[in-house]
């Protein structure tokens, strides 16, 4: 019995130890945050310096103008406005920031994903095809046709895009469950990195050839 008292007692105590493990790290909130000695030339970490709660005013929860359409002369048809804690600095350490979509007909909000938020996808006007493909090995591609009012959820940090296959513009809203979510556009990001990478790698790496790649690196 004393055994058993004890036993149930190891477990509750490592059952707390690794509660307290996994919450002492919190997410990242920047891409990278390398460590330095000296002061300086540091920013602050992880996510943004507080002003003094009682100097805030309503100007710092408030952004206004994400009723104006964006410009969706672009090589993919369509842009995102990300009101992130840049844009609006109320939004810090609450975990929350918004984005508004416009597409073209034809347009899409290419293949990217977010690696610091989930995303609730919300359509306001027209009709979009969207989908995300899980990780490996499934590859699993996730797909649906929304119209105006349907919400659809892209889970964290997995690849995702819709594409606009109505006649008329779209409009959508999306909801992020971070206050700096961050976008990764798969294609400008592999073949327009800044250095490039080795052609001969990629043309590998992505099966294609070699002149592919450097066409590709040439546009991006
Ligand atoms: C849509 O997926 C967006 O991230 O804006
Ligand atoms: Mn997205």
């Amino acid at each position: 019995m004393k055994k058993g008292v004890s036993f149930l007692v190891t477990v509750a105590f490592m059952a707390l130890a690794s509660f307290l493990a996994s919450a002492y790290d919190p997410s990242p909130l920047e891409d990278t945050c390398v460590a330095v000695d000296e002061p300086n030339n540091a920013v602050f970490v992880n996510g943004k310096f507080c002003k003094n709660p009682n100097l805030t005013v309503a100007e710092d929860f408030l952004y206004q103008g994400l009723n104006i359409p964006g410009n969706t002369s672009n090589y993919v048809g369509s842009i995102v406005n990300l009101i992130n804690v840049d844009q609006l600095p109320g939004e810090n350490t609450l975990g929350v920031s918004v984005a508004r979509i416009d597409y073209e007909p034809n347009g899409q909000n290419p293949p990217h994903f977010h690696p610091r938020a989930s995303e609730v996808f919300i359509v306001l006007e027209g009709t979009l095809f969207v989908g995300f493909i899980t990780s490996n090995p499934e590859h699993r591609f996730v797909s649906k046709v929304l119209n105006k009012g349907d919400v659809f959820v892209f889970p964290f940090s997995l690849i995702h895009f819709q594409v606009n296959i109505g006649h008329t513009n779209a409009v959508a809203i999306a909801a992020f469950n971070s206050q700096n979510p961050g976008i990764v556009t798969i294609a400008s990001s592999m073949f327009g990195s800044n250095p490039p990478i080795n052609p001969d790698f990629l043309a590998r790496a992505f099966q294609l050839d070699k002149r592919v790649v450097e066409y590709l690196q040439a546009r991006f």
